[in-house]
């Protein structure tokens, strides 16, 4: 049920700027043929690992492979924490990103100069908007 890696070059257009495979049922995808493609065609890969956590690929564990994993914590999950997720990266950027992310875009590190003594002072760095 996992999607046929052959196809996939076909769907990519000019537009196109990440891979999101998703590892059907506990099967991760052929991900060495996605991370190919992806690296001649200059795309990140997110992996919705949601159905695969604890499952591996040729030996490495899904969370170790794509430029992002994501996991849910969904109550119908194997590991749930009644609801939430996590995405793992090995990449800096990406990291850093996520952890914004993660509270809105929100960080307290570039005060100016004239606001250093108030601790509510916050910058939203970017705005988080998810169209479902
Ligand atoms: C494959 C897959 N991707 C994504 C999700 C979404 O996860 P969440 O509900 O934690 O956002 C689910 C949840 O059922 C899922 O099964």
């Amino acid at each position: 049920m996992n999607i046929d890696v052959s196809l996939l070059e076909g769907k990519i257009t000019k537009r196109t700027k990440v891979l999101l495979p998703v590892d059907f049922a506990g099967q991760p995808v052929d991900l060495d043929e996605v991370r190919e493609i992806a690296t001649r065609r200059g795309l990140t890969v997110i992996e919705d690992a949601c159905h695969s956590i604890g499952s591996s690929y040729k030996g490495r564990k899904i969370g170790s492979i794509s430029d992002m994993t994501v996991f849910s914590f969904h109550p119908v999950k194997n590991i749930t924490t009644g609801e939430g997720g996590a995405v793992l990266t090995n990449n800096p950027s990406f990291a850093k990103r996520l952890a914004l992310f993660r509270n809105h875009g929100l960080e307290k590190e570039h005060k100016p100069t004239h606001l250093q003594d108030f601790p509510w002072y916050y910058e939203m760095l970017f705005l988080v908007i998810i169209i479902v």
